[in-house]
This record gives C-alpha cells, sequence and structure tokens, in this order.
C-alpha cells in the first residue's frame, strides 16, 4: 500500500493511475477504523482498480473540543488492516496541509438537508462535512465514493453536495455494520466505559420495537412509547428520536404510502453520543 502525506504527491500518483484509464473508488474516513469501514473499503477494492483511504480527524466538523481531543487515534492497527484488505493508497494529511493557516468552515446551503437532526444539535458540522469532503474529492477525483448509512444525513448531504457541485462522483450508501448485539459499529464505541458499552445495545433493540409498532401506533405514539422507554433508563439520555422522509429528512407526523421512512435516534452514554437509525416504513 502507498501512503501519501503530500496532496500534490496524492494527485500526481492519482493522474498517472488515471491516464491508464484506472477506476479510482474513494473511502473518506477519521480513522479508528472498525470492520463497518473495512466493509466499504473491500467495496471500493473489489469495484475498482484503484482503492483510495483518507483517514484525516477534521477538526472544522467537531462542534466540540473535548470529542476532537479524544477522538481515538491508531494509525498503526489501521493501517494492517488496510493492507489485509488490500487497499491500495493511504492519504494521510496533517492539518495544515489540507487547511494551510486558516482552519475554518466553508458555508454551505444543502437545501436545508443541514438543518435537521443532527445539524440542529452540532452547530456548524454539516459545513465542516461539506469543507472536507469536497476538498478530498478535489484531491482524489474519484469515480465512486462510499459512505456508511450510519450517518445518514451526512450521506444525503454529500449526495445533495455532489449534486449541486456537478461532481462526476457516484455517491454509494452502505449498510449499517452492527456489533453482535446489534450495537452500530463506530470508532466512539471504543471510548464507551464498560457500563455503558453494556447498556448500549438498548438503542438498536428500542429502534426495532419502534418500527414493529407501525401498525398499531400512529407516529407520535411511538414517539411518546420511545421516549418514555429512554427515561425509564437508569444510564442512557435521549436526545433526540424521530421519525422522517428519506430524502428531505423532515420530520413526519403520519405515513403516506409510497413514501420511504426511516426512525433516527441520538443517545447520551455518559459522555459518548451514540447515533442510530433504521429504515421504518416501506409501502
Ligand atoms: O464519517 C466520517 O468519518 C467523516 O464525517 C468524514 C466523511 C470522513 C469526513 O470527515
Amino acid at each position: 500500500m502507498k501512503i501519501f502525506k503530500s496532496k500534490t504527491d496524492l494527485k500526481k500518483y492519482l493522474t498517472e493511475q488515471k491516464k491508464n484509464k484506472k477506476a479510482i473508488g474513494f473511502v473518506p474516513t477519521m480513522g479508528a477504523l472498525h470492520r463497518g469501514h473495512l466493509s466499504l473499503i473491500k467495496k471500493a477494492v473489489d469495484k475498482n482498480d484503484v482503492t483510495v483511504v483518507s483517514i484525516f480527524v477534521n477538526p472544522t466538523q467537531f462542534d466540540n473540543k473535548e470529542d476532537l481531543d479524544k477522538y481515538p487515534k491508531t494509525l498503526n492497527e489501521d493501517i494492517e488492516l488496510l493492507e489485509s484488505v488490500e487497499c491500495n493508497v493511504l492519504f494521510v494529511p496533517t492539518v495544515e496541509e489540507i487547511y494551510d493557516t486558516n482552519i475554518v468552515a466553508e458555508k454551505f446551503d444543502f437545501d436545508g438537508l443541514e438543518h435537521q437532526m443532527e445539524g440542529k444539535f452540532r452547530d456548524g458540522h454539516f459545513d465542516g462535512v461539506g469543507t472536507i469532503v469536497k476538498s478530498l474529492f478535489e484531491i482524489v477525483l474519484p469515480d465512486v465514493a462510499y459512505f456508511g448509512k450510519k450517518d445518514f444525513q451526512q450521506l444525503q448531504i454529500i449526495k445533495k453536495m455532489t449534486e449541486k457541485l456537478a461532481l462526476p462522483i457516484k455517491i454509494k450508501g452502505m449498510p449499517i455494520f452492527r456489533e453482535k448485539d446489534g450495537l452500530a459499529m463506530s470508532s466512539r464505541n471504543a471510548r464507551l466505559l464498560p457500563e455503558y458499552r453494556k447498556a448500549a445495545p438498548f438503542i438498536y433493540k428500542t429502534l426495532k420495537k419502534a418500527r414493529n409498532k407501525t401498525d398499531s401506533k400512529n407516529v407520535n405514539e411511538i414517539i411518546t412509547w420511545v421516549k418514555t422507554k429512554f427515561e425509564k433508563h437508569p444510564l442512557l439520555e435521549l436526545e433526540y428520536f424521530i421519525i422522517a422522509e428519506e430524502t428531505s429528512l423532515e420530520s413526519v407526523t403520519s405515513f403516506e404510502s409510497k413514501k420511504k421512512y426511516r426512525a433516527f435516534i441520538a443517545v447520551f452514554a455518559g459522555d459518548i453520543r451514540l447515533i442510530d437509525n433504521v429504515q421504518f416504513k416501506n409501502n
């Protein structure tokens, strides 16, 4: 696997690959790789001639300094994992390489997608995500880029950005990878204290139970049911639970036929914020 720290060197290498008509697959990450990331990378390796993975903990998408400082960093293990799945290229830039001295996010208009859910609770988060993904896309110029559906809002926002900027990049959303007990895989899971790690599968269990209630309860009743479940939980604190239409991400109060819905949740397990989602109803 080739490792690049410089965007100029990476661009030069990829320009050569493109001249030779190689298809470029790209998986942007913040490192601390887990099996969820590896499933995206394996897909990219399988479907493209050259797979590029970036590892960059992007400061402008963190609204919480402590979360940024404590974000897990496991570069040596990540390199071993990337080699085990035959990734071709790793890009690990420094903050200066990406931002120079101006560590600020560009302002984006994602047609309102950025004001829902995570956008309400993490100020400026999607401007930061848009800034880094746009800049990585400009450096890598991939044919296809892969993103996990755990961050479903991020996936929709990146699709929107790609469409608005008319970038010739196909965006692929990949299924959520879960631990055996149902907890959605996330680099932040490694930071859960044991009692919170034990409690965390309650999130997905509750989402699944809520999904099973769509025939007997209306949207508001399901929301109330979920809120009550978390109010009674001794460790987990619910930040939001909403049911939204998949494309607009706008919350709904009833289901219409032929539309796709998803339930989205954010929960604090001690200091660690976990998010998850499930598809809800597909008539
Ligand atoms: O999902 C992530 O890990 C990050 O938000 C991303 C897409 C790599 C941008 O920093």
